[in-house]
């Protein structure tokens, strides 16, 4: 007897939303998935009176329901907690027993489908916000993270924050010159990553818009980008995809809140 396989639940920003965490848990468990990927702005750690109570309840809830988050960072996570913490042998890392980091150039497998992270973004307001307290100068991914990214091969999944530059996205914000000019940064760092690596799909978030869009390489290799919607968005938050071979089966998971 032949079992289908478990799908993974990927999941844009969710910005400290408890009540749409745990609405996405569910779904994520009617679904049948043990192990959800977020492309980061989870809302990490961040410090004030409240800290801890959001990943402690999530902790638990997953406990409950023996799944495991792994979160590939944002530019909306709290960096300084992320970067001391100890890379395991399966290249994730431990924030809470079920909430595993998966770190800015490594790599780790999920359901037999190896998955790659080259998290963080830049912040466009970040001059409006503190250092330490809800913003973090190391929040972008550095050229010698995609190196080490691109240094170990294939991977059928990439989780990045920000989308590579080829995309063309549109954002609703008048931003000014200078601080697109920033934030193209990282998008073109993802940019030359994916044309190295190639790999069939590609995951994001930040832009708070679902887009599907393909990227062509010049070799004729195709790489699937799906950037997915923020929190409260019920069909754009969420996607399962099934393992396989690549072009993997890729549906929407739709989400309610709690
Ligand atoms: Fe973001």
């Amino acid at each position: 007897m032949t079992t289908d396989p478990r799908p993974i639940a990927i999941y844009g920003d969710w910005h400290g939303h408890l009540g749409w965490a745990l609405g996405s848990i569910d779904a994520a468990e009617n679904a049948g998935v043990k192990t959800l990927i977020h492309v980061g702005d989870l809302g990490l750690d961040f410090p004030g009176r409240n800290r801890g109570r959001f990943e402690k309840k999530l902790n638990l809830v997953l406990i409950e329901r023996e799944m495991t988050l792994i979160l590939s960072v944002g530019n909306h996570d709290n960096h300084d907690t992320v970067s001391t913490l100890e890379i395991q042998a399966d290249g994730l890392a431990t924030f809470r027993s079920n909430i595993q980091i998966l770190p800015r150039g490594g790599r780790t497998v999920v359901e037999g489908l190896t998955v790659g992270g080259l998290g963080g973004a830049y912040s466009i307001d970040q001059k409006y916000r503190i250092e330490g307290k809800d913003w973090w100068a190391n929040e972008e991914p550095t050229q010698q993270e995609a190196d080490q990214l691109v240094a170990g091969g294939p991977v059928d999944i990439l989780i990045t924050h920000d989308v590579p530059a080829s995309v063309p996205m549109t954002s609703d914000l008048n931003l000014p010159a200078d601080v697109i000019a920033e934030a193209t940064k990282t998008r073109i760092l993802l940019d030359k990553v994916v044309h190295r690596l190639q790999p069939p799909h590609l995951f994001a978030g930040h832009w708070h818009q679902r887009r599907i869009h393909e990227l062509r390489h010049e070799d004729g290799s195709v790489t699937r980008v799906d950037v997915l919607a923020n929190e409260l968005a019920n069909d754009g938050n969420g996607a399962l995809v099934w393992p396989g071979s690549t072009p993997l089966r890729i549906e929407t998971l739709r989400i309610t809140t709690r």
